[in-house]
C-alpha cells in the first residue's frame, strides 16, 4: 500500500512509519506539509495519490491550545478538514487519530469508561478542536475510521513516562502526582498495531477506540514506573488532588475509553501494565 503520515514526525507518527515499514510510506510534516495550506495539501496527496492517509498531524499540547484557540481549531479542526478534502477527492481511505479529551467529567454507567458511541463533552480547547475535527472527517468522508487514542508515550517522548524517568533519577523531595484522574496509559505501539489491523480491514469504518486495557490514576502510572524502574528511580511517589496541581486546561476526571469496536472485530488491546513493562525494559 501506498500511505501517507500526517505528522509523521511526531511520537505516533515516528511509530507509525516503523510499524508499516512494508508499505511505501511518505512522512508529511512541517515546514514541507502544512495541513492548514489547503491549496497546498490538496495538490500534494493528489500527486502522492496514496491508498490510505494515516491523520496524526495536529496541535497536541493541551494547555498551549487553551491561550491559542484560534490556532488550534486551524490545525486540529480545518487542517482535518484540508486533508479530508483531499482523501475524498483522491480516493483514499482516511484513518484520523483523535483524543480521549473530546470527553469530560465520568462516564454514565459501569464499566466506567467511555464507548464510541457516548456524546462527547469536551471542556478544553484541544478537546473541542479535535473533536470539530472529528466532525469534519466523518462529514467530508463518510467512510473514514476515527482513532481515539489515550495518554501515548513512545520512544523519545514527550511523554509522562519520560517525565516521570527523568525526574525519579534525580535526588531530592517526593513527587506528587494527581490521583483523581483516570485514564488508559497506551504506549505508541500498541496504538500502530490496532491500526495496523485497521488498515487490512477496509469494510472498518466510524468511530474506534485504541487504548490499552484497563484504567489508573496518572499516581498509579507513575508508581508503576517507579516500580519497574526499581533502585534506578530514587524518589518518593505521593499521591495528591487536581486541585493541589492546578493546570491550565481542566482535565477530564475519567477518560478510560471502552474498546467496544475492536473487540467487536476480534481484536484485543494489552493491558497498560504489560505494554508499560515492554516499553520500559527496551527504552530505559
Ligand atoms: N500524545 C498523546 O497523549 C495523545 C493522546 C490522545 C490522542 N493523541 C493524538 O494522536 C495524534 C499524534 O499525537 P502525538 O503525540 O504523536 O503528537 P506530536 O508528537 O505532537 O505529533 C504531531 C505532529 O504534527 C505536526 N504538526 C503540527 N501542526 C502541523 C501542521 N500544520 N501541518 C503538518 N504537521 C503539523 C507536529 O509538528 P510540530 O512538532 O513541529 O508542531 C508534530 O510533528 C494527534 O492527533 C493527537 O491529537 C495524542
Amino acid at each position: 500500500m501506498k500511505i501517507l503520515i500526517t505528522g509523521g514526525k511526531g511520537m505516533l507518527g515516528r511509530e507509525l512509519r516503523r510499524r508499516l515499514s512494508e508499505h511505501t510510506v511518505q512522512e508529511a510534516d512541517l515546514p514541507d506539509w502544512d495541513i492548514t495550506d489547503s491549496e497546498g495539501i490538496f495538490s500534494k496527496i493528489e500527486a502522492f495519490a496514496p491508498d490510505a492517509v494515516i491523520h496524526c498531524a495536529a496541535m497536541t499540547k493541551v494547555d498551549d491550545c487553551e491561550t491559542n484557540k484560534d490556532l488550534a481549531f486551524r490545525i486540529n479542526e480545518e487542517g482535518s478538514r484540508n486533508v479530508a478534502l483531499a482523501c475524498a477527492a483522491s480516493g483514499a481511505r482516511l484513518i484520523a487519530v483523535s483524543t480521549d479529551y473530546v470527553f469530560s467529567g465520568v462516564p454514565p454507567r459501569e464499566p466506567w469508561a467511555w464507548g464510541e458511541g457516548d456524546l462527547p463533552s469536551p471542556r478544553t480547547v484541544y478537546g473541542a478542536s479535535k473533536l470539530a475535527g472529528e466532525r469534519m472527517v466523518t462529514m467530508l468522508c463518510p467512510s473514514a475510521v476515527i482513532v481515539r487514542t489515550a495518554w501515548l508515550y513512545g520512544p523519545q517522548g514527550p511523554s509522562f513516562v519520560h517525565t516521570m524517568v527523568s525526574l525519579g533519577a534525580k535526588d531530592g523531595e517526593a513527587l506528587k502526582v494527581v490521583d483523581d484522574q483516570r485514564g488508559n496509559p497506551t504506549s505508541t505501539e500498541v496504538v500502530a498495531d490496532a491500526i495496523a489491523f485497521i488498515l487490512e480491514k477496509p469494510e472498518v469504518s466510524g468511530i474506534v477506540h485504541a487504548t490499552c486495557e484497563e484504567a489508573c490514576s496518572w499516581y498509579d502510572f507513575a508508581c508503576e514506573i517507579k516500580r519497574l524502574l526499581g533502585e534506578r528511580f530514587k524518589r518518593e511517589i505521593v499521591p495528591c488532588t487536581t486541585e493541589e496541581f492546578p493546570r491550565p486546561a481542566p482535565r477530564p476526571k475519567n477518560s478510560a475509553l471502552r474498546k467496544s469496536a475492536l473487540n467487536v472485530l476480534g481484536y484485543r488491546t494489552p493491558p497498560w501494565k504489560d505494554a508499560l513493562e515492554k516499553f520500559i525494559r527496551a527504552e530505559f
